[in-house]
């Protein structure tokens, strides 16, 4: 997860001073946007309604033409490549899925592979694998019409189709946005873990500010006119809003949000030294581990020399709010932060949460009661 605009991953979308006028509009609808996606990220449009979002995705795949500017996806540029070919080497997915409702839904995710000429036997071996892909068992739903499924049935079907022939690059614009509360928490939930398989470069709008801190890596905040205000990771956005646009559009809600959204990977973490393997200075977070690399014990924490910490240790996907939560619970300044084989990754320390940013820590009583705690007071 990345922490910050530095990357190593390439862009796979890349938007060079893209703007869009629609005739007789006095502002434009796109104002010289630059914007990439880094190959396998997930990029999060947001903004209010009106702001551009739409219009930015459907230039990408050339549903608009932009008026200047250049757009190169997957290092060509998109104007230079045949419409047709382009359309299908980009999944879309928008909100009024728009299945074809006298086609079953296998015939509706085999839409592409069936233009791409595929054979019948490999369409119906890929239709099978995206329906389990998206949670439905094959068997009982391929021969189905979209009318027997439910909203969020058939919003699975859509990015089913989106990704039936598997594009490198994903295009979504709020396909979660018509669905219940409830149900669209859990298509998100399945969308992470299914971008945890696929890897997709994926450009994705919403109205919605926490589905865009929970999906994506980062966040591009657009404002009236098509103006881009600010594009990072989403605990910049919210701890560091780059203009009054951006503080006033995150709102105050931000800390809270922060808290229960931001998960731990998405923090600076601290580096921990395995004990007994090197040179360690006075200022080191050094910690035992065993053979496997799961941590043991902490061997030294800076500031609490002499004091024998327990040591708690918390999943990277956790949230910062678990994360402080067991801060608070078992009175320790520092937790291990693990992967899901429980090894090592780093550390959160209580410090450099409440001095990072104060409204981490909603109330500087708060601060200085865990502090005490955490001293052994
Ligand atoms: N086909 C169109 N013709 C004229 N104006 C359009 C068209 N599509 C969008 N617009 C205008 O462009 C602006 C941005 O629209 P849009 O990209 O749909 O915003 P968003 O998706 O952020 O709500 C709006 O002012 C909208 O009215
Ligand atoms: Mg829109």
């Amino acid at each position: 997860m990345p922490e910050s605009l530095t990357t190593t991953a390439r862009p796979m979308i890349e938007l060079q001073q893209v703007t869009k006028r629609f005739a007789g509009q006095a502002e434009p609808a796109v104002n010289a946007l630059d914007l990439q996606v880094p190959e396998g990220e997930i990029v999060m449009l947001i903004g209010p309604s009106g702001c551009g979002k739409t219009t930015s995705l459907k230039m990408m795949n050339r549903l608009i033409e932009p008026s200047s500017g250049r757009i190169v996806i997957n290092g060509e540029d998109v104007t230079d490549v045949d419409v047709d070919k382009l359309r299908r080497t980009i999944g879309y997915v928008i909100q009024q899925v728009g299945l074809f409702p006298h086609w079953t839904i296998g015939a509706n995710i085999a839409t592409v592979p069936k233009m791409l000429g595929w054979d019948k036997k490999r369409t119906a071996a890929r239709v099978d694998e995206l329906l389990a892909l998206v949670g439905l068992e094959p068997k009982d739903y391929r021969d189905r019409y979209p009318k027997e499924l439910s909203g969020g049935q058939q919003q699975r079907i859509g990015v089913a189709r989106g990704l039936a022939a598997d594009p490198a690059v994903m295009l979504m614009d709020e396909p979660f946005g018509a669905i219940d509360p409830v149900t669209r928490d859990r298509l998100q939930d399945e969308f992470l873990a299914l971008q945890e398989q696929v890897k997709k470069t994926i450009c994705f709008v919403t109205h919605d500010l926490t589905e865009a801190v929970k999906l994506g890596d980062r966040i591009a905040v657009f404002g009236q006119g098509g103006r881009l205000h600010q594009l990072d990771v989403p605990s910049k956005v919210l701890s560091e809003p780059a203009d009054d646009f951006v503080a006033e559009f995150v709102g105050g809600g931000a800390a809270v949000r922060r808290l229960a959204l931001v998960t731990l990977d998405d923090m600076p973490l601290r580096d921990v030294l395995k004990a007994g393997a090197g040179r360690v200075s006075r200022g080191d977070l050094v910690a035992e581990v065993d053979g496997g690399g799961k941590p043991r014990r902490w061997a030294s924490v800076p500031g609490h020399e002499g004091r024998d910490i327990p040591l708690i240790y918390v999943d990277k996907d956790a949230s910062l709010h678990t994360a402080v939560d067991e801060m608070l619970t078992h009175h320790v300044p520092v937790v291990a932060v693990v992967d899901g084989a429980r090894r090592l990754v780093g550390a959160l320390r209580w410090e450099d949460l409440v001095n990072e940013r104060d409204e981490v820590v909603p109330t500087g009583s708060a601060g200085t009661a865990a502090a005490d705690a955490a001293a052994g007071a």
